[in-house]
């Protein structure tokens, strides 16, 4: 039984701890959170056996086989840093780290552990996106000649003190909620050449909105939209589309319909098999983990590869001009 240690008893902590509990191979067996009240709950909802008040604190735990780093984005390299040189395996959350420096930081420590590493970038274990996955590589609809992939939001007032709000900490919109899409992208097309982006901010110059053009290796163009402008109680809302030579997909996950279009009109309904992806994903690792295998769905390459597309975007939007990667 693999004794997992959950940093950040936050929105994503929850998520992957209801998770874990649905995993037979690994239990909850201790926490970190700073915040004594979110401890307290957390401990009185999932009973870990240990509960720690910092990340710091809970790597040095001989007992913990796992860490899962569910931590604001500017506490990543480090909590992961530590936890590898410690020979744990660990799963972070995405983004990977705020900058390149950091995540190329990341990678050395990873590969000089014992501990297995993965980013926790979810899109690529959702049974929806995987379904798009299999038909674009399949040729279903030709070759692709452009994708539109959005993601909006409310504004993210949730996380602890507010740190998304806060463009230094969070990254902003692009590394914090467009990467996920960057992120489904890259793994479909690969390495990005080009990108073009304009946001929309607030008074206080956070990017509420933004839309990125983005240019592929292989020809392949995608707008990616990313907004926090979804009335509070709405949540989170994706669409995703496809245009290829010879039809349009689309998906709109939250009316749980993907349906392709070919020629005169002729429209396929594909059935979204059932599935979280956060279980998938978390299964995923623990699976690698308990069998000796490198995780390779998403590689720490391909995390990295995300993080500098969105770095462009943002960069191209402080530029107001296209940017070569
Ligand atoms: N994959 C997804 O769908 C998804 C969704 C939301 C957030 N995220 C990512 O998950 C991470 C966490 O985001 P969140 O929304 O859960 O934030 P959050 O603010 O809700 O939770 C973070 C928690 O970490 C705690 N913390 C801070 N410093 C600590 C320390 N040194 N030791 C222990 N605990 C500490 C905070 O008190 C807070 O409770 C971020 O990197 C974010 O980008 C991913």
């Amino acid at each position: 039984m693999l004794r997992v240690g959950i940093a950040g008893a936050g929105f994503m902590g929850e998520v992957h701890a209801e998770a874990y509990k649905r995993i037979s191979g690994a239990e909850i067996f201790a926490i970190a959170e700073t915040n004594e009240d979110k401890r307290t709950g957390f401990v009185q909802k999932f009973k870990p056996r240990k509960a720690f008040s910092t990340v710091e604190e809970m790597v040095q735990d001989k007992e913990i086989d796992l860490v899962d780093i569910c931590l604001p984005t500017p506490l990543h390299s480090n909590a992961a840093i530590s936890a590898l040189e410690q020979n744990k395996h660990v799963l972070l959350e995405k983004p990977i780290a705020l900058t390149v420096a950091e995540a190329l930081q990341i990678k050395e420590a990873a590969q000089k552990s014992e501990g297995k590493f993965m980013v926790a970038h979810v899109l690529r274990f959702w049974p929806e996106y995987e379904l798009i996955k299999s038909l674009l590589s399949g040729d279903k609809i030709g070759k692709i000649r452009e994708i539109y992939a959005a993601r909006f939001n409310e504004l993210p007032l949730w996380s602890e003190g507010t740190w998304l709000m806060n463009e230094e900490l969070s990254g902003g919109l692009a590394i914090d909620l467009m990467i996920h899409d960057i992120d489904f992208l890259v793994w479909n097309f690969g390495r990005v050449t080009d990108v073009m982006a304009t946001a929309i901010k607030n008074e206080q110059d956070f990017s509420l909105q933004a839309i990125a053009a983005v240019k592929f290796e292989g020809g392949e163009t995608a707008n990616i939209e990313g907004a926090y402008l979804n009335p509070s109680g709405r949540g989170l809302t994706t669409e995703f589309k496809a245009y290829g030579e010879r039809g349009l997909l689309e998906l709109y996950p939250n009316m749980n319909d993907l349906k392709v279009t070919m020629a005169k009109a002729q429209e396929e309904h594909f059935k979204i098999p059932s599935g979280d992806g956060y279980y998938n994903e978390i299964a995923y690792f623990v699976t690698c983990v308990s069998e000796d295998k490198t995780p390779d769905i998403i590689t720490v390459d391909e995390a990295i590869e995300s993080l500098k597309v969105a770095l462009a975007i943002r960069e191209s939007v402080a530029q107001r001009k296209w940017l070569a990667l």
